[in-house]
């Protein structure tokens, strides 16, 4: 069992190239962000995190020829394949940048809307981000996000809980429930908000369910392997993490057997901040 504990990230131009732009767990977001945005013409528009390029490529050609739109992320494999993007499907209007978006090379007041999908729990200091997001958009421009919150996969998160009980390990539940809550909820992250210069316009929030076969076919997906198991692998002391995970496993899969498989749900928000008059 548990071979998938072997799995290392790979970040070669190799690995990246056959990297989805839009991993379906990009696109349920995705589409949240598209159903929200408000798309106008003439606009220079950024997209922070922009990963292997969504929404930044739908956005340049849903925005078109009148706008300009930038990205800007550190990943530079992931970059160096939207620009291959770019040239091959011809799309004028859209640049990438290697970098990170606590510091923008941009000049204050210049940007009039930042776009981030799935980007604010993966900045390693998003109220950074967020200042620096207000410090290059013009007055009463808006920054738009989508994020998972407090409460992602609930159900493999409570397995995981009980696992570490039932082998009499509770010592390690309270950094689990830390883990858990450094996805924040909508009133964290709009105190995000306006803390670093924005008042919030609106928010929605969505659920998603995700279905599996079982925990073997979930612990095996590479898209979990890839975005989620070093977090875990990182929780649980190395003398026990292969007991740990067999165990694990062996309880998502009765828990699938017992309810039809096993369905974890997604909270999802789309939060949209204006930058403040006075900023
Ligand atoms: C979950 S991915 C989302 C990618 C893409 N927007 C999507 O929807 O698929 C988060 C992205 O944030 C990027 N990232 C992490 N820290 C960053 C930072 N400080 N500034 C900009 N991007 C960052 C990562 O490299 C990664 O591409």
């Amino acid at each position: 069992m548990t071979d998938y504990l072997d799995y290392v990230f790979n970040d070669s131009p190799e690995f990246v190239s056959t990297f989805d732009e839009l991993p379906l767990w990009s696109a349920s977001f995705g589409l949240l962000l598209l159903k929200h945005l408000e798309l106008r013409q003439g606009i220079t528009l950024l997209d922070i995190g922009s990963g292997a390029g969504f929404p930044l490529l739908e956005l340049a050609q849903r925005l078109g020829s009148s706008c300009k739109c930038y990205g800007i992320d550190p990943w530079v494999n992931a970059n160096n394949r939207v620009r291959e993007k770019i040239k091959n499907y011809a799309i004028k209007n859209v640049e990438v940048i290697d970098g990170s978006a606590d510091q923008l090379p941009f000049e204050d007041n210049t940007v009039d809307i930042v776009v981030s999908n799935l980007g604010a729990n993966n900045f390693d200091d998003p109220e950074k981000v967020f200042k620096e997001c207000c410090r290059v958009l013009k007055p009463g421009a808006k920054l738009a996000l989508t994020t998972n919150l407090n409460g992602h996969w609930r159900e493999f998160y409570n397995l995981f809980e009980e696992t570490l009980r039932q082998m009499g390990r509770t010592d390690l539940v309270e950094p689990l429930i830390k883990h858990q809550e450094h996805r924040g909820t909508v009133a964290t992250v709009s105190t995000m908000f306006t803390d670093s210069g924005f008042e919030v316009v609106q928010s929605f929030e969505e659920k998603l369910e995700m279905k599996f076969a079982n925990g073997t076919a979930f612990l095996n997906h590479y898209f979990v392997k890839l975005g989620w198991l070093a977090s875990w692998k990182a929780l649980i002391p190395a003398e026990i993490l292969s007991d740990f995970f067999e165990r694990l496993e062996a309880n998502l899969n009765a828990y699938a057997t017992n309810n039809g498989g096993l369905t974890l749900t997604v909270p999802m928000a789309f939060i949209e901040g204006q930058k403040k008059a006075n900023k």
